[in-house]
């Protein structure tokens, strides 16, 4: 047999038992199809290339230079303007596909990672966390809904929920949850340029309400908790607040009271950019049984002494 095809089929059974015993030194082809395809592949491309390789080498000892030279030439030494040869491009394309669909649909991409993993255990607890939820008393809800708001709500609430104020300029930093304290120039500018601050579906068109002392009254009544008397012009929001400022779920925020409702709205919305600044979108980071069990908390008064 010739020489050259000897040392070919040696060279692809060094390179097969090479890549064999690489692949397999940690059991990686144990039922594992993606390795074993990408192992397929290598064969395949192992096996074109040292045929390719052969026929050329064989045309080299054979082969006489013909064709045309390229116009440049350096010192008298010119370059053949030769086609690709077929093979080889053949191997580069096939090496470029396997490499492609090893990177997308192999490891890299496809298969384990650390924060799959990660993702994974961390659905898997939170399930499982839901599951032993469902049979918490009131009680023991508003105890978790705490633990939760003092890691993600008292950093800018306050661990009583009071609100945190900057110390150098006064100025308030994040609401005061145990009551809900609408300032008169808010309601006003809310009146006129409606909201769409807290995630009811829609928002708050700008009112009809056009006469300033007609404004000036709803908002004095509403700033100062609703309490005295009721001006007649409350009557336009009340058809969606509710007459006594308690809202309705889905319709309308209450006006005086964080209740269960516009705690999870807002948290479940986007990013609220209020009047004394901008309250993050918190929802990405909590559970839906996280806000749950925060908005509950939020509802009964942060500063409320819980039972033990
Ligand atoms: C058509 C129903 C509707 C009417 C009428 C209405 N509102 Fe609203 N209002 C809403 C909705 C919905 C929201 C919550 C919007 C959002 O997602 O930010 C809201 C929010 C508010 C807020 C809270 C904004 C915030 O950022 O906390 C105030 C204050 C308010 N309305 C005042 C009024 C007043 C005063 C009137 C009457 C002049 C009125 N609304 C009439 C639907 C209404
Ligand atoms: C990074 C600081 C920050 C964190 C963390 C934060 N908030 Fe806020 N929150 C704010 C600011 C600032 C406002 C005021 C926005 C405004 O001007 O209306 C606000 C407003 C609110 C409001 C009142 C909205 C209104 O219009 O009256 C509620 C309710 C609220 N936050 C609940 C929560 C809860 C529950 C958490 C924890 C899950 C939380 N926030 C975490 C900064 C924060």
């Amino acid at each position: 047999m010739n020489k050259i095809y000897l040392a070919a089929i040696v060279t692809t059974l060094a390179m097969l038992g090479f890549t064999y015993v690489a692949m397999d030194i940690k059991g990686g082809l144990n039922d594992d199809i993606v390795n074993q395809l990408a192992i397929l592949g290598a064969v395949v491309l192992v096996i074109a290339t040292v045929f390719v390789v052969t026929k050329y080498v064989r045309q080299m000892q054979t082969d006489k230079a013909t064709g045309d030279l390229t116009e440049e030439n350096w010192d008298g030494i010119g370059e053949y303007m030769n086609e690709m040869p077929f093979g080889w491009s053949v191997i580069f394309l096939l090496t470029i596909i396997w490499g492609l669909w090893y990177w997308t649909a192999g490891y890299p991409v496809a298969a384990y990672s650390q924060i799959g993993e990660w993702n994974e255990e961390v659905a898997a607890k939170n399930a499982s966390i839901a599951q032993r939820a469902a049979n918490l008393t009131p009680n023991e809800k508003l105890h978790l809904g705490k633990a939760v708001f003092n890691v993600q709500c008292a950093p800018c609430h306050g661990t009583n929920g009071k609100g945190q104020e900057n110390y150098q300029t006064g100025d308030l930093r994040a609401e005061n949850l145990n009551k809900r304290a609408l300032s008169k120039k808010y309601v006003e500018k809310v009146i006129r340029e409606g909201s769409n601050q807290l995630g009811y579906a829609g928002g708050m068109p700008p009112m009809m309400l056009q006469d300033d002392a007609d404004i000036d009254a709803v908002a004095t009544y509403i700033e100062g908790g609703m309490k005295g008397e009721q001006p007649a012009q409350y009557a336009v929001c009340g058809s969606c607040h509710g007459m006594n400022g308690e809202g309705m779920d889905f319709v309308a925020p209450s006006l005086t009271a964080y209740n269960v409702d516009l705690v999870k709205t807002l948290l479940t919305s986007g990013t609220k950019k209020g009047e004394i600044g901008t309250m993050p979108r918190e929802a990405k980071i909590l559970t839906p049984l996280q806000i749950e069990l925060v908005a509950a908390f939020v509802a009964n008064g942060p500063a409320t002494e819980l039972e033990e």
